[in-house]
């Protein structure tokens, strides 16, 4: 198949983009396990010193393919998905995001793992899980409340209202707007890809440091309530209803 995750190194730079343009980049089992595996592979390749996530077309990504959550439900801690997530929630390395239109679900919540996120004007992200009969995931239910407070990400969770890149620099989600997202990413990436890198890593250790035991604990109790919320009947019909809007 065509590869739907393009791996691309320049320098001691590497670029992963969703390439699945014409469903919005939407998420499938494959392209978690390609992304997980790549993302392995980079933090154990000394010739790799950052890792940028991108995407191919107008949009990052419309999250976890609605298909697959139907089709493949990810119902245990070792899906790809949940092998993904800890994937970037270990990532040992900076992690930078290039974000352009909608984020989705997971493409929001992946965010709150990177280090260092540019988005461009036309960026819109939201966490519409529980309007989906889901819950927040990705470590998001204590991540999102810790950077923005209760009240803001009560609201957000539970209205699925998205907001756009000045509400995400205000927030501290993302770190700066840009036309050419990509490239304002790579120039960062590529100044920290110069710096010593075991200072780097450790520099990033410690910055995560606080945080990292309480999100394992938290995602894995997401991905228990996850997998129930999945086999719902509230998720079931708004399936169905994103299946039943495709069709006109
Ligand atoms: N899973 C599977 N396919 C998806 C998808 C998803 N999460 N999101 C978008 N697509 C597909 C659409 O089905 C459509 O494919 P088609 O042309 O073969 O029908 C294509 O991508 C373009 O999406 P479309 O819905 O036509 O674009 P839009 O601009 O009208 O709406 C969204 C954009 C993001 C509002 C809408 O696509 C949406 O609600 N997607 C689901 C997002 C979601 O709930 N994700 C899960 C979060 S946990």
């Amino acid at each position: 198949r065509m590869s739907e995750i393009l791996a691309k190194q320049e320098g001691r730079v590497l670029t992963l983009s969703f390439n699945r343009p014409e469903k919005m980049n939407a998420l499938t089992r494959s392209m978690y396990g390609d992304l997980s595996k790549s993302l392995n592979d980079a933090a154990g390749d000394f010739g790799i010193r950052a890792v940028v996530l991108t995407a191919e077309g107008d949009h990052f990504t419309a999250g976890n393919d609605i298909m697959d959550f139907m089709n493949n439900p990810p119902t245990s801690d070792d899906s790809e998905v949940a092998k993904f997530l800890a994937a970037i929630l270990n990532f040992p390395k900076p992690l930078l995001a290039a974000v352009k239109g909608n984020a989705v679900g997971v493409g929001t919540t992946m965010l709150l793992h990177c280090d260092v996120v540019i988005a461009a004007p036309s960026a819109n992200f939201s966490m519409p899980f529980a309007s989906l009969g889901l819950v927040p995931e990705a470590g998001s239910s204590f991540l999102f409340p810790q950077l923005v407070g209760y009240q803001r990400a009560a609201r957000i969770f539970m209205t699925g209202e998205s907001f756009d890149a000045d509400a995400a620099i205000e927030m501290g989600l993302v770190a700066a707007k840009d036309s050419d997202p990509l490239a304002h990413a790579m120039k960062i990436a590529q100044h920290i890809a110069e710096q010593p890198p075991q200072a780097i890593i450790n520099t990033k250790a410690l910055l995560k440091a606080k945080n990292h035991d309480a999100v394992a604990a938290i995602m894995k109790a997401e991905f228990e309530i996850f997998a129930m919320a999945l086999q719902s009947d509230e998720a079931m019909e708004a399936f169905m209803k994103f299946m039943s809007k495709k069709g006109k």
